[in-house]
């Protein structure tokens, strides 16, 4: 995949420490000094396993998480310990889809009081929240009376349709994507991984793309860092990490990332075998 031809940094998170407070004595230390950034318009991975400190990432990025050390700045501006109003406003141009779309959207509303609910809170007048809302639907090609239905009424392809259109209709510039397709079957992953690339050619969008599975960022993301126990191990082009990779820790993520031919599937398990022997 070609990367966009506009490289401004939107976003540039320079050595971040977090540490979560385990007790009045004792922190963890989630994120030990980690750098990155995305470009307008680029899609940025970040991978790593279970744990590994990429969902902390996010919430640092939206003021969610305990930040220690080291500075966000987002169009220029230092944003690492913004709070109230200035937080709030931010939400303009900083926006979340997270992995579970069963837990993320509210059971009573129907799905256009869902999507109108941002725009009105910031005093968008009604029927303007309508249009776009309308708008938003049919970019990412749900029905247009999807909105007198509630989000039980669809299946979970669909709801995190809804749940990217809610990231959309304030039209931010960064979307943080946390794990979006890893509730989804196989086939639905592609669709919904698919509507993220058009949506991204369409509005100029940027997403930092938090994944565990190589297989998706190398679908979607221009480039890739890799995380391993609060720090950044490899960064690069996504097909540079995904086909050479030089830190150990990418190589075995790679290995363990399953494949459909048996025969490849047969080397990689060897391969990987020989690397835990020698790690
Ligand atoms: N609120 C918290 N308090 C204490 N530890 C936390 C908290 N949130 C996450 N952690 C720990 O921080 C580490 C990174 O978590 P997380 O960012 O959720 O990882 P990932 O998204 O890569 O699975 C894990 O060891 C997790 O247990
Ligand atoms: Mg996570």
């Amino acid at each position: 995949m070609s990367a966009p031809q506009d490289t401004t940094p939107l976003l540039v998170v320079e050595d971040l420490v977090v540490d979560y407070r385990i007790s009045r004595k004792v922190n963890f230390r989630a994120l030990k000094g980690v750098s990155i950034d995305v470009n307008a318009g680029e899609c940025v991975g970040l991978v790593g396993e279970s744990g590994s400190g990429k969902s902390t990432l996010g919430r640092a990025l939206l003021g969610l998480a305990p930040v220690s050390g080291g500075k966000i700045t987002f169009d220029g501006r230092d944003i690492t310990h913004l709070k109230g109003a200035e937080r709030r406003k931010l939400a303009n141009d900083i926006q979340v889809v997270f992995q579970d779309p069963y837990g993320s959207l509210d059971p009573t509303m129907t799905v256009g009081e869902v999507l109108a609910e941002p725009l009105e809170v910031t005093g968008t007048k009604k029927a303007q929240a309508q249009a776009i809302v309308a708008e938003m639907l049919d970019r990412v090609k749900l029905p247009g009376d999807s909105v007198h239905r509630y989000p039980s009424e669809f299946s979970g392809g669909q709801r995190q349709r809804i749940a990217i259109a809610r990231a959309l209709v304030r039209r931010p510039r960064l979307i943080v994507c946390d794990e979006p397709v890893s509730a989804l079957d196989l086939t639905t992953q592609a669709t919904i991984l698919d509507l993220f690339i058009d949506l991204q050619r369409e509005t100029g969008v940027a997403y930092l793309f938090v994944s565990h599975d190589l297989g998706v960022v190398r679908r979607v993301c221009h480039r890739t860092s890799v995380m391993y126990q609060g720090e950044i191990v490899e960064a690069g082009p996504t097909e540079k990490i995904t086909q050479q990779p030089e830190d150990p820790y990418t190589q075995r993520l790679l290995l363990a990332a399953p494949v459909a031919d048996p025969t490849r599937q047969a080397e990689r398990r060897a391969a990987w075998l020989g690397l835990r022997a020698s790690a």
